[in-house]
């Protein structure tokens, strides 16, 4: 596997310390939703955490345990980029949507935002659920796609990292199924692919 690999673009010291930041961020937020669920004299809605398969995997468990607070995950599985493609070839939904999810503060949580189509699909089918509070969450996004194909209003809640358009693995990202035990954000070899 690592003989595949190009270069680190993101190294494992570097995405500990801001999976960190991010999971504290995300859960005060959350925390302050519920504070005021409880002034207004409202039931606190539950914590759902929802990451994108298989991607989110990683990034996932890694941000749940940054995260003192009590919460349930249920999961949703996107198909984007089948096999051996390098392009998105359009979103769609593998799995059931979870359900029960009315009244409830739900985050999804994915690996990279691109085009921004699963992000975008996901959210809008979960936002018809009725939840009381939805929020989106990636590690990875590539702003500079989304900007050239005049998508720039497709944004998540929280990113960690801003990256170029390239193409890469590691830390739950796969190319054909592979390189997803990674524990880095890189490049592939032009020969691995
Ligand atoms: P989008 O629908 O174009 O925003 O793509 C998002 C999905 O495509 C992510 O959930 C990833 O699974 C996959 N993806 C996008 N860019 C990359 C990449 O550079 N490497 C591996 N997977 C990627
Ligand atoms: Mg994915």
């Amino acid at each position: 596997m690592y003989r595949d690999i190009q270069r680190v673009l993101i190294d494992q010291g570097t995405i500990a310390a801001r999976v960190r930041a991010m999971g504290q961020e995300l859960a005060t937020d959350l925390d302050r939703d519920l504070r005021e669920q409880v002034q207004n004299g409202d039931k606190p809605g539950q914590i759902v955490l929802i990451p994108i398969l298989t991607g989110a995997i990683v990034f996932l468990a890694d941000l749940i345990r940054q995260m003192p607070l009590k919460m349930s995950i249920d999961v949703v599985a996107v198909s984007s980029y089948p096999g051996k493609s390098v392009q998105s070839k359009g979103a769609s939904i593998k799995s059931e949507l979870p359900k029960n999810l009315k009244d409830k503060h739900v985050v999804i949580v994915d690996d990279i935002l691109d085009s921004g189509q699963t992000i975008s699909i996901v959210r809008s089918l979960i936002s018809e659920l009725q939840p009381a509070s939805l929020r989106t969450c990636v590690l990875l996004d590539k702003k500079c796609v989304r900007a050239h194909q005049g998508d720039a209003a497709i944004q998540a809640d929280y990113f960690g990292f801003d990256i170029p358009d390239e193409f890469v693995v590691g830390y739950g990202l796969d190319y054909n199924g592979y390189y997803r035990n990674y524990p880095e954000i890189a490049a592939l070899r032009d020969d691995a692919r």
